[in-house]
């Protein structure tokens, strides 16, 4: 499924694009309750029921249960029996994302083509059929445990995969204007970053566009580090964070020490009406990070004019930042897990193509002070 990217981004064009990318396919999350996980992304963000798969469909070892929202699918999947590698892994890390699948037009070319350059393979290229048609898949693996699907579907006609049922319940809450992932964060351990971001350059053609060090995002207590990594036609991003030298714990390692390995930070959702999404999100019970009411004081002088009023932006607590190219909105949950690990990003671009950094040291105050509440600072 593609991302809404109008036109090719002149900081792309650099990219030597051998492994061509259309957009996320899918996030595969492993959550400990999959049915009650379906029915928090269907209340809480408004995603709609899509595909079913488990007992009801002959697979006895797993059930999954899809939901979407425009381009965005998850796909959330729970163990059906002890000893299984879903629930080894909900063991050590708790809820999190396993997946992230990559839709391209050739899963066995971009599978070689990864191998090739030095990947671990996660499943080789399979094909999987039903009466409307036939996908191909093929993974690879990432950082922490976290593995690439690519996924070949233009010969599928059916409503996810091959292996899924429509699932179709009665409770169909209304979606609140999420679009697409606009990219997704992985931490990654003290000292791995530049690992990583090699690893995306040399065996995925991805791009460096943007870094940022600790001078960019410290507070008196924590820093970290970050690299934005892109592909080709810049419709994936993937932002790798490592903790840098802080007084104290830093979000990073925090996250680090209860994920208990690298993993996938946030995913940051489009909307094209942040005030209305954001709205509905809190009407539906799901919590933010708050920034003191002293960041609006100083907002306008900061980024300039803006379309929206000020008002709506300082009692929902969405933050604005400002770039060469125009401005963003964005605000973040807390937490989605008991574990402080995942959270979501719910963001709207208005020409900008950065990442908020002028947010970053209000935002990081922020987490300081949930991660005091935490103990964990
Ligand atoms: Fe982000």
């Amino acid at each position: 499924m593609s991302n809404a990217t109008a036109s090719m981004p002149k900081i792309f064009e650099g990219a030597a694009d051998f492994m061509p990318i259309n957009g996320t396919d899918y996030l595969e999350l492993y959550v400990s309750n999959s049915l009650q996980a379906a029915h928090y992304y269907q209340t809480a963000f408004g995603f709609q029921p899509l595909a079913y798969s488990g007992l009801k469909t002959g697979v006895r070892d797993r059930e999954s249960y899809v939901v979407v929202q425009d381009k965005i699918r998850l796909v959330l999947t729970s163990p059906l029996n002890s000893n299984s590698e879903i629930g080894m892994h909900l063991d050590r890390h708790g809820d999190g994302v396993k997946v992230t699948a990559l839709w391209v037009d050739d899963a066995t070319y971009a599978y070689e083509e990864a191998i090739k350059r030095g990947a671990t393979s996660f499943m080789t290229p399979t094909v999987e059929e039903d009466e409307t048609g036939k996908v191909v898949r093929s993974g690879i693996y990432s950082y922490g445990e976290v593995v690439h699907i690519f996924v070949e579907r233009k010969d599928y006609h059916g409503t996810f995969l091959p292996g899924y049922a429509k699932w179709e319940p009665e409770y169909q809450p209304a979606a609140i204007g999420l679009q697409y992932v606009d990219h997704m964060v992985g931490n990654v351990e003290l000292g791995k970053m530049n690992y990583w971001v090699d690893f995306y350059k040399n065996v995925m053609g991805f791009t460096q566009i943007v870094s940022f060090d600790d001078k960019d995002i410290s507070t008196d207590y924590t820093a970290l580090m970050s690299k934005v990594m892109a592909n080709g036609n810049g419709r994936i991003k993937f932002p790798i964070n490592e903790p840098a030298e802080g007084l104290k714990k830093s979000q990073i390692d925090e996250y680090l020490e209860f994920y208990e390995g690298a993993g996938v930070q946030h995913i940051a959702v489009a909307t094209d009406n942040i005030i209305e999404t954001v709205t509905a999100m809190r009407n539906r019970g799901v919590e933010f990070l708050r920034v003191p009411g002293t960041y609006y004081d100083v907002l306008l002088d900061r980024v300039g004019e803006i379309d929206e009023d000020l008002e709506p932006l300082r009692e929902l607590g969405i933050l604005v930042d400002r770039d060469d190219e125009g401005y963003l909105l964005q605000i973040f949950t807390k937490p989605v897990n008991p574990r402080p690990t995942m959270f979501f990003e719910i963001i709207q671009r208005k020409g900008a193509r950065s990442f908020g950094k002028g947010n970053f040291k209000a935002l990081f105050e922020a987490i300081e002070r949930e991660q005091e509440s935490r103990g964990t600072l």
